[in-house]
């Protein structure tokens, strides 16, 4: 018998929010009408949907979705062992068209980034993480088949409508190309992502 302890764990939390139903059925005319109206932004990982101007947070009629976000945020935070809790820097919201998909990538000078998922239709895509640490990425000897989930190259987690997910800035992630069949806006996957950023001990953002 061996003694083992796993360090520097990696977490990724998810979590649903209240009323998954009330709060999409607000949230999706929002962010269509705003698809319709701002031109996509260009993001590095970007494959082939809409991105919406990066300052949703700071737009009043997306309160509903942040009060969720920084209820969520701040069990992170107890969980994780910091203090104090975290800033939103900044939010958008996602449209992959059939087809469309996001490349692996990570955050930049953010703490912890995340996604909330509108609407999911069926194979639209779904979120994968992969290992952060280089060395196991330079050892790949042949493993057994059954392995747990804690030694996997790459997660994958299951698009939910109504739930949010919280990991890392720095853990490499991407979302699967959407597959949908459904014609026109039924084949949407929409989600919003965001990013929450270090403040300083008087909860102020350092500028
Ligand atoms: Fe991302």
């Amino acid at each position: 018998m061996i003694n083992r302890e796993t360090l520097f764990p990696t977490p990724v939390y998810f979590k649903m929010v209240q009323d998954p139903n009330k709060l999409n059925k607000y949230l999706f005319p929002l962010i269509k009408a705003w698809s319709k109206k701002d031109k996509s932004t260009e993001k590095t990982n970007a494959g082939g949907g809409w991105h919406s101007p990066d300052n949703m947070n700071l737009k009043k009629e997306y309160k509903p979705l942040t009060d969720e976000l920084f209820t969520m945020q701040a069990e992170v935070y107890r969980d994780y062992g910091m203090e104090p809790r975290g800033a939103l820097g900044n939010m958008w919201a996602n449209i992959n068209y059939p087809g469309a998909y996001n490349k692996q990538h990570i955050h930049p000078n953010a703490q912890w980034s995340g996604v909330y998922y509108v609407k999911v239709p069926k194979n639209s895509g779904n979120l994968f993480v992969e290992d952060p640490r280089p060395g196991p990425n330079i050892m790949m000897p042949p493993r057994l088949e059954k392995l747990p989930k804690q030694l996997w190259r790459i997660v994958i987690y299951r698009a939910v409508e109504g739930q949010m997910i919280m990991f890392p800035a720095w853990l490499p992630h991407g979302v699967e190309v959407n597959e949908s069949k459904e014609k026109g806006e039924k084949g949407w996957r929409i989600s919003v992502s965001f990013n929450f950023i270090q403040v300083n001990k008087e909860g102020q953002i350092n500028q």
